[in-house]
């Protein structure tokens, strides 16, 4: 047998080193819908209920709304439940066309092609749109899936500093040669919260006859006025040549993803791209609720106004309490802590007064800048917002790190003897 004893212990003392690092994820099991209380039995057989929940994506507060489960239950209904077929066999119904015509017409973009990720969407396009003439420009601090992506793609993989438009600018002239050039960046960075300079991104690629393509996961629903996206924010809807997002997040937070741009590159992703032919179409229930979601966000900028209140009273108070952010723009607000021991530590303090926040350490950011990532939702009264800024400062009381400098916290806490 392959797995005998000596693999069974390799794979043993790889989990007790992610354990001896402080690096291992423990997942605590939910009770009730996804919103900004949340019940939660942890450890096992402990239950509490009512803790604030102040790291889920639901940005919108849309995860669990009575309207969203009606129409995914009415489409449940109508639609049934699988469809048992990828989409090219027997997969589409009028409702997968109607949801890519909406996001379309929401995004200001040609046409739309879903995916059952946004990680789907981002690992199916650059293999199906570039050769190995072509060049890829990719933000450093990109997500996964766009690295991902480009792993299985033979064009060139050109990486740039994190936002540095100097930067871009420089690989885009030393690399200027390459047949189709694509620029591609999140919209907004998952772990800081930065918006992404997509204005001077499309300037850029003008003067370089670069296409660009943004991932705007956290952004769809949100950013920007109306809510469009980054590139509605920076004035350049039109400019940008592609978008992916994901409906697992602010558009009601179940699951399914989309891109969205030009009519002949969405065209050959239906023809070439492999995530979309050898899987499964998105089940008719999700796309119900998506359809709803949209109608809901198009007809009103309400809940994306309220988050945006939400994020700056969050924002201010714990600036004003003295813990180090990151420059961000969004509903993302990243509390550094700098060592994934005291990140952990923080989280369950926090927990035990009421709070669920997530510490993030290494791998999921780079060793050194250990966080609590909160996230703000249009579902957080100010009620919520208040409690869990007192418990926040009470356990950065208790650990001493409130106006102190990083170098200060990492006098207290180094990341020598954990990471
Ligand atoms: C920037 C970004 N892109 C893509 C994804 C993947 O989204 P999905 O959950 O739809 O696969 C995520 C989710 O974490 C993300 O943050």
């Amino acid at each position: 047998m392959a797995f005998d004893k000596d693999l069974k212990n390799y794979y043993i003392q790889q989990i007790s080193y992610i354990r001896e690092q402080n690096l291992y994820k423990q997942e605590k099991q939910i009770q009730s819908p996804q919103f900004a209380s949340i019940d939660v039995e942890y450890p096992k057989g402990v239950n509490k209920d009512g803790i604030i929940n102040i790291c889920s994506n639901n940005y919108l507060g849309l995860s669990n709304h009575p309207e969203v489960i009606k129409a995914a239950k009415d489409t449940l209904d109508s639609r049934g439940y699988g469809m048992s077929s990828v989409r090219f066999i027997c997969g589409t119904q009028d409702i997968h066309v109607d949801l890519e015509n909406k996001m379309s017409l929401f995004l200001g973009m040609d046409d739309t092609i879903l995916y059952s990720s946004a990680f789907d969407a981002n690992l199916g396009i650059f293999e199906a749109l570039l050769d190995e003439d072509c060049a890829i420009f990719t933000d450093s601090l990109n997500h996964a899936s766009i690295i991902d992506g480009t792993r299985l793609c033979k064009a060139k993989k050109i990486r740039y500093a994190n936002n540095d438009m100097d930067d871009l600018q420089l690989k885009l002239e030393e690399e200027k040669d390459f047949r189709i050039k694509l620029i591609v960046t999140d919209g907004v960075f998952s772990m800081d919260g930065i918006v992404a300079h997509v204005d001077k991104i499309c300037e850029l690629a003008k003067m370089y006859k670069a296409l660009v393509m943004v991932d705007d996961s956290h952004a769809t629903g949100f950013i920007g006025k109306t809510g469009r996206g980054t590139h509605e924010l920076h004035n350049v809807m039109g400019e940008v040549d592609i978008i992916s997002t994901t409906f697992g997040k602010a558009l009601g937070g179940a699951s399914g993803g989309c891109i969205s741009g030009r009519q002949e590159i969405i065209e050959i992703l239906r023809q070439k791209s492999r995530p979309y032919l050898f899987s499964n179409s998105i089940s008719p229930v999700v796309v119900g609720g998506v359809l709803k979601v949209m109608s809901m966000i198009m007809e009103s900028t309400e809940r994306r106004d309220k988050l945006e209140i939400n994020s700056e009273f969050w924002k201010k108070g714990l600036r004003e309490a003295g813990f180090i952010l990151t420059n961000t723009g969004s509903p993302i607000v990243p509390v550094m802590l700098f060592n994934a021991k005291l990140a952990q530590e923080f989280s369950t303090d926090l927990y035990k007064e009421g709070v669920y926040a997530i510490g993030f350490f290494y791998p999921v950011v780079p060793k050194g800048k250990a966080r609590i990532r909160t996230q703000i939702s249009a579902a957080h009264e100010k009620e919520h917002l208040e409690k869990a800024l007192d418990a926040f400062i009470r356990v950065g009381k208790k650990y001493d790190i409130l106006g102190r400098t990083r170098e200060e916290i990492l006098d207290r806490f180094p990341i020598s003897t954990s990471l």
